[in-house]
């Protein structure tokens, strides 16, 4: 029986209307919390740690003001070894300048509910690509009565979200080659008269056509920032959820990956639900596969206890899903197929310029809601991918390579560093507290030493090597750990966090950023209560955590965090803007990609704002005097959230994604008249925007 939906104008997690929630992420806030785990939370941990520093009152607190006139206190007897030394990393700020932070000197967007992108005075926008625009030789053009699987195929995809742009190098100085993900599909907004009982089969195989990874040559207007899609290049690709892509790594070829059409454990068909990414340094791109649950069937009927577990701890649908796709294909019912949702739920790493290459899926990264994974190099030149697991109580991540970067672009170097994220050892975060549990009610309230902060430990979880995989978790085997993650990081007592989004870190500071996007269930009767990360009940807006690895060595095992944004209404007492006043910011709800610009602000976008405005797109220093300013940028139509956002020198690209999406809302009734106007299917597409005077941003 299909699933009841709540009446219509109810708000769902985050301000999300019903539609999204069901074809985004198969209705996860309606669903039991997967993570039943019993391990302790930052509040018990604090708690301990603080009757154990009353007894020793002597134990050193380093205590370090910043440029901003904020605090950041580590130690104590419950920190890591080397939480003292990343302190000061930490602390470091940057002059600034005392005009306005450069990069964002603009006059802010006021919160709206127009049903267009809104950008500051000044600027100028435009579309670049939309969904079902020809990309691919022989695709035709788009037509939403005529469409086809075989036609999506070379088609732009639904519902954009992570973008990246590479150079193409000095001979090709104005293109950019644009890699996007295609988070998922809204059949109810892409098909006139759908039936979501009774998809027809070419419905379902459009579906899979439009789901995936897209890759698109793309020209610049020499006088504006202007962004063409090059129809038809040699390096356009469109990967399906049908393509062929490999597991690599230490689960690849595992009993546990192995199916009736794969024996091999190592060919899988197709990438589901990439939301967030990132970009490497050696020039490829990595694709988070997020809610991957949502497209299997039946895991409510498997007898199997220990198979039972595993589905219900990653939220695998219990009944028929959404889509229907098990109708269609076996693979997609775990009665028929129990290992295939085992082979979704990593990071996946495309090389885009090379136009035939099979991506893979890295297994030592490991299997869970993976939002993004952004990489950074260690002193040593080792990469550490950084990755959350969006969903309410769930971790965050680090991978640190045991092999280091080869420079240039020579054969050798392309061959080796596309091993680098095969080996190497996988952690989840535990946070501790440095303020007493008894000073937080929930309600928000900065505790009394002035800072939402504390220590951080790197928990092992697994190896991944050549010479023998090792398991870091008593009673769970290496590659249970890399494809059960989140059983393993249960049992190593990682920290319960509000949705774990995306992740960036600072190119000038190397302080990594993570944003939290909302936790509806937080404090709720039977759940877990606030602690010093998580400091807010029914928490809808999210916050922001910021934390420092020791610079020198990012693959150690400690770090110090505090909170960089507790968001909301900035006359709402429970938020906080690092410190800066809080008359001159932005309001800001739900956090969700982050990325840095050229001068080291930090850009975050918004999905499901809380506070009756449509989601945004904001910039904030994060050093200097002006840190904690935050300045609302763009805003994106009716329905839509705002996704991928990159920030170049003269240009910032969005990817609008699920404009329309609206309750109640279809092909017939539409919501939102985006992109092409009234008449027109609602298109998610992506916008780049520029300044008139032909200026950099923000200068
Ligand atoms: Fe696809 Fe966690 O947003
Ligand atoms: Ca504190
Ligand atoms: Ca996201
Ligand atoms: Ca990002």
């Amino acid at each position: 029986m299909r699933k009841l939906l709540p009446l219509i104008g109810t708000p769902h997690g985050g301000g999300r209307s019903a539609l999204t929630c069901r074809y985004r992420c198969g209705d996860a806030c309606f669903h039991e919390v997967p993570n039943t785990s019993g391990n302790e939370y930052v509040g018990d941990v604090i708690a301990r740690a603080y009757s154990r520093r009353s007894m020793l009152r002597t134990a050193a607190v380093v205590t370090v003001a910043t440029a901003a006139g904020t605090a950041a206190a580590v130690g104590g007897s419950g920190s890591p070894a080397n939480a003292a030394p990343v302190a000061d990393a930490l602390a470091a700020g940057g002059a600034g300048d005392a005009a306005g932070a450069r990069g964002l000197r603009f006059t802010p967007v006021a919160p709206n509910t127009h049903d267009r992108v809104t950008v500051p005075a000044g600027y100028e926008q435009h579309v670049v690509i939309r969904w079902g625009d020809p990309i691919v030789k022989g695709a035709p053009a788009f037509h939403p009565d005529r469409q086809t699987a075989a036609a999506q195929a070379g088609q732009f995809g639904y519902n954009n979200d992570f973008l990246a742009l590479l150079p193409l190098g000095s001979r090709y100085e104005r293109r950019q080659l644009l890699v996007a993900n295609h988070e998922y599909t809204d059949e109810q907004l892409m098909f006139r008269g759908y039936d979501p009982e009774n998809p027809t089969r070419e419905q379902v195989e459009i579906a899979w056509a439009a789901h995936g990874l897209g890759v698109v040559v793309v020209q610049e207007d020499h006088r504006s920032g202007r962004l063409t899609a090059v129809n038809r290049h040699p390096l356009n690709r469109r990967l399906t959820a049908t393509s062929e892509f490999r597991l690599s790594g230490p689960a690849a070829g595992s009993d546990l990956v192995k199916t009736s059409a794969d024996p091999s454990g190592t060919r899988v068909l197709g990438t589901l639900n990439n939301c967030s990414g990132g970009t490497t340094p050696w020039g490829t791109t990595l694709h988070g596969e997020e809610n991957f649950n949502q497209y299997f069937a039946n895991a409510g009927k498997v007898t199997d206890p220990v198979q039972a577990a595993r589905l219900k701890r990653y939220g695998v649908t219990s009944g028929a899903s959404e889509r229907k796709w098990e109708r269609f294909d076996k693979r997609f019912d775990v009665l028929q197929e129990p290992n295939e949702p085992n082979r979704f739920g990593y990071v996946v790493e495309l090389d885009p310029y090379d136009p035939h290459s099979v991506p893979r899926k890295r297994t030592a990264l490991g299997r869970f809601k993976h939002e993004g994974a952004e990489p950074r190099l260690t002193e040593d030149g080792r990469p550490v991918v950084y990755s959350g697991d969006d969903e309410r109580f769930d971790y965050f991540y680090k991978f640190v390579s045991s092999k280091r970067m080869m420079k240039g672009d020579s054969r050798a170097a392309k061959e080796h560093n596309l091993t680098l994220l095969d080996e190497g050892t996988l952690y989840v975060a535990k946070l501790t507290g440095d303020s007493p549990a008894a000073e937080f009610d929930g309600t928000g309230k900065l505790p009394a030493d002035g800072a939402f902060d504390g220590s951080g430990t790197w928990i092992k979880l697994a190896t991944a090597s050549p010479s023998g995989n090792v398991s870091h978790v008593e009673g769970m085997t290496a590659e249970e750990v890399f494809v059960f993650t989140r059983q393993a990081a249960d049992k190593a007592g990682a920290t319960k966090m509000d949705r774990p989004e995306d992740i960036q870190p600072s190119p000038r500071t190397g302080r990594v950023y993570l944003a939290l996007t909302n936790n509806s269930d937080r404090g709720k009767p039977g759940k877990p209560g606030v602690d010093e990360a998580n400091p807010r009940n029914i928490n809808k807006h999210g916050q922001i955590l910021e934390f420092a690895e020791n610079f020198d060595d990012p693959a150690g095992d400690g770090f110090a965090w505090r909170l960089f944004l507790v968001a909301g209404d900035p006359n709402d007492p429970s938020t906080y803007f690092a410190g800066f006043p809080k008359d001159k910011v932005s309001p800001i709800s739900c956090p969700d990609n982050v990325a840095f610009d050229p001068h080291g602000n930090l850009w975050i976008s918004t999905d499901g704002n809380q506070l009756g405005s449509h989601d945004g797109l904001f910039g904030v220093a994060t050093a200097g005097p002006r840190r904690g300013e935050l300045k609302q940028f763009l805003t994106v139509p009716r329905g839509a959230e705002t996704c991928g956002p990159l920030v170049q020198d003269k240009r910032i690209l969005v990817a609008v994604q699920h404009p329309g999406e609206v309750d109640g809302a279809s092909v017939e009734k539409p919501a939102s008249a985006w992109p092409d106007g009234p008449g027109k299917l609602v298109r998610p597409a992506v916008v780049a925007v520029w300044r008139k005077d032909g200026k950099n941003i923000g200068v």
